[in-house]
C-alpha cells in the first residue's frame, strides 16, 4: 500500500514537471525575454476564482500548441505578485489573457476553452493577411468561413490600409488577400484594387466615400447578417456599436406564431439590409432567461426585441409584430427615436441590477437545489437567531430596565439589528454565489474577478 502511494506521489511529482516545462512560469524577467517570441500569457491572480477555472484548460493549450508545432510561448504570470508589469500591459481584471507579437498586444475576450483559445492563438499569431495564391485555396476558405474578408488587387493605399486594419482586427476574424484572377467568373468587381466581404450567400464591396473608415466597415461587417445570438454573442455583437433586433422564441415549441417571428427577422435581415445593415444586426435567441435577465423584466416568447447594447436601453413594439409591416415600422421607429426606451445604464438602473443579482442569485440557489438553499440561508439565520435569544435572555443587572421601558414602548431597534445582519450575510453568501454563477443577467462579462479585491485575498 505504502509503495503505490510513494509511486503516486512521484507520478505527480513528474507530472507537475511536464506541466510546468508547457506552461512557463513568468516573472520580472519577462520584460527582456517576451520580445524574442510570440507569447500567450495568463495574468492570474491566486484568489482569483475564474483564475483556477482557467488553470486545467491553460495546460491543456499549452500542451496542444506544443505537440501541434507552434512557434507560440505560453506562459503565465501571477499579476499581484508582479504588479509593476501587469499594469504596464493594461491588465485590469483577472483572468486576462494576452498574445504578445513584437510590439503589439491582443487581448483576448472569448470563451474560456482550449479549443477557442487555440483557435485565438494561431490566428492572431500568424501573418494578419493571408495570401490566397489559387481558385482552390479561395474555394476552400470560403467554405470554411461564415464571413469573408478578402482585399483583391496589386499593390496600393488600399492594400497598405488594409493591412493595418487588418493587424488591429485580426482579434475578431480572418483577412485575405487576392489577385483577381483566383476569383469566381460570377463576381465582378466595380473597380479594382477593392475590399469585399463574403457573406449571407452574397458579396459587399467596402466604399471609401459611403462606408466611412475601412476599420468601421469591417466592424460593422464582421458578423452575418443574422445569425442565433445567445449571451455571449449578444456581448461580442454589442462591440459593432450596432443595435440588436432580436426574436425572443422558443427553439423547442414549433407552432406557427414561434416561426413566423423567426422568418420575418430574417428576411428584414436581407431584404432591408440596405436601409438597416448600418445600424442593426438581427437574430433570435433560444428562450427568454436572458433577456429576462438583461432587463430585469419579463418578455413574452415569442416577441421581438430591440437591444441597445452600448446604453443598455431596449424597445419593445407597441403591439405584437406579425407581419414585415409591422416590424418594419417597429424597426424604423427606434430608428426616428419615437419608439420609448426602457432600461438604462442610469444610477436607478445600477441600483436595480445589485438588488435584482442577489435577488436571482438566492432563486437560483433554491431552484437548482432547495436543500442546499435551506442550509446556505437557513443556518446562518439559526445561529443569528440563537445569539441574539442568548443575548437577550441573558441576564444584566443594568440597563435591564430601560430595556423593558423601551420594549414596551416599542423603541427597540433590535429587530432591525437582526434584519441588517441578516441582509449582509446573504450578501456575503451571494458575493459568494456569484463567482460560481454564469451567463446570467447583465451585458458585462462577469467571469472575470475585479482588480479592486486584489488585496483581500
Ligand atoms: C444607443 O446608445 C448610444 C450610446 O448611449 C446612443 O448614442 C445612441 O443614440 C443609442 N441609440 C438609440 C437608437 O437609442
Amino acid at each position: 500500500m505504502a509503495e503505490v502511494r510513494v509511486s503516486l506521489v512521484y507520478a505527480v511529482l513528474f507530472l507537475s514537471s511536464l506541466v510546468v516545462a508547457i506552461v512557463e512560469d513568468l516573472d520580472d524577467s519577462f520584460k527582456q525575454s517576451r520580445m524574442e517570441d510570440v507569447w500567450l500569457v495568463d495574468f492570474y491572480a491566486p484568489w482569483c476564482g475564474y483564475c483556477k477555472k482557467l488553470e486545467p484548460v491553460w495546460h491543456d493549450v499549452g500542451a496542444e500548441l506544443k505537440s501541434s508545432g507552434s512557434p507560440v510561448r505560453v506562459g503565465k504570470m501571477d499579476a499581484t505578485a508582479y504588479n509593476g508589469m501587469a499594469s504596464e500591459f493594461g491588465v485590469r481584471g483577472y483572468p486576462t489573457i494576452k498574445l504578445l507579437k513584437g510590439d503589439l498586444a491582443y487581448n483576448y475576450k472569448g470563451p474560456r476553452t482550449k479549443d477557442d483559445i487555440i483557435e485565438f492563438t494561431n490566428r492572431v499569431a500568424g501573418p494578419a493577411v493571408r495570401p490566397l495564391p489559387s481558385k482552390q485555396m479561395f474555394e476552400h476558405v470560403m467554405k470554411r468561413h461564415n464571413v469573408l474578408f478578402v482585399y483583391i488587387g496589386g499593390e496600393s493605399p488600399l492594400k497598405e490600409k488594409y493591412f493595418e486594419v487588418a493587424s488591429e482586427l485580426i482579434v475578431y476574424t480572418y483577412f485575405f488577400s487576392a489577385l483577381e484572377d483566383v476569383l469566381p467568373e460570377a463576381l465582378t468587381l466595380p473597380e479594382l484594387p477593392s475590399v469585399v466581404v463574403f457573406k449571407d450567400g452574397s458579396y459587399f464591396t467596402y466604399d471609401q466615400y459611403e462606408d466611412g473608415s475601412l476599420s468601421t466597415w469591417v466592424n460593422r461587417e464582421r458578423f452575418q447578417g443574422y445569425l442565433p445570438i445567445d449571451g455571449f454573442t449578444l456581448y461580442e455583437l454589442g462591440e459593432t456599436g450596432k443595435l440588436v433586433a432580436i426574436a425572443v422564441i422558443d427553439e423547442k415549441d414549433h407552432t406557427e406564431d414561434n416561426s413566423r417571428l423567426k422568418n420575418l427577422i430574417q428576411r428584414v435581415s436581407t431584404e432591408y439590409r440596405d436601409l438597416f445593415n448600418r445600424d442593426f444586426q438581427f437574430g433570435h435567441m433560444d428562450g427568454n432567461d436572458y433577456i429576462n435577465g438583461l432587463i430585469m423584466g419579463e418578455v413574452t416568447v415569442p416577441s421581438v426585441i430591440i437591444l441597445n447594447t452600448s446604453n443598455e436601453q431596449y424597445f419593445l413594439p407597441s403591439e405584437p409584430v406579425d407581419t414585415m409591416e409591422k416590424l418594419v415600422n417597429f424597426i424604423n421607429s427606434v430608428l426616428d427615436g419615437t419608439a420609448p426606451a426602457y432600461g438604462g445604464d442610469g444610477v436607478l438602473q445600477r441600483v436595480r441590477r445589485v438588488g435584482y443579482d442577489a435577488k436571482s442569485t438566492v432563486m437560483s440557489v433554491f431552484r437548482s437545489s432547495p436543500l442546499l438553499g435551506c442550509f446556505l440561508f437557513g443556518l446562518p439565520l439559526g445561529v443569528i437567531s440563537l445569539m441574539c435569544y442568548g443575548m437577550c435572555t441573558a441576564e444584566s443587572d443594568d440597563g435591564a430596565d430601560d430595556m423593558e421601558l423601551m420594549k414596551r414602548e416599542g423603541l427597540t431597534d433590535e429587530e432591525d439589528e437582526e434584519e441588517a445582519e441578516e441582509d449582509e450575510e446573504r450578501h456575503r453568501q451571494s458575493a459568494k454565489l456569484e463567482e460560481y454563477e454564469e451567463g446570467e443577467g447583465g451585458l458585462r462579462m462577469k467571469e472575470s474577478c475585479n482588480n479592486r479585491r486584489r488585496r483581500r485575498p
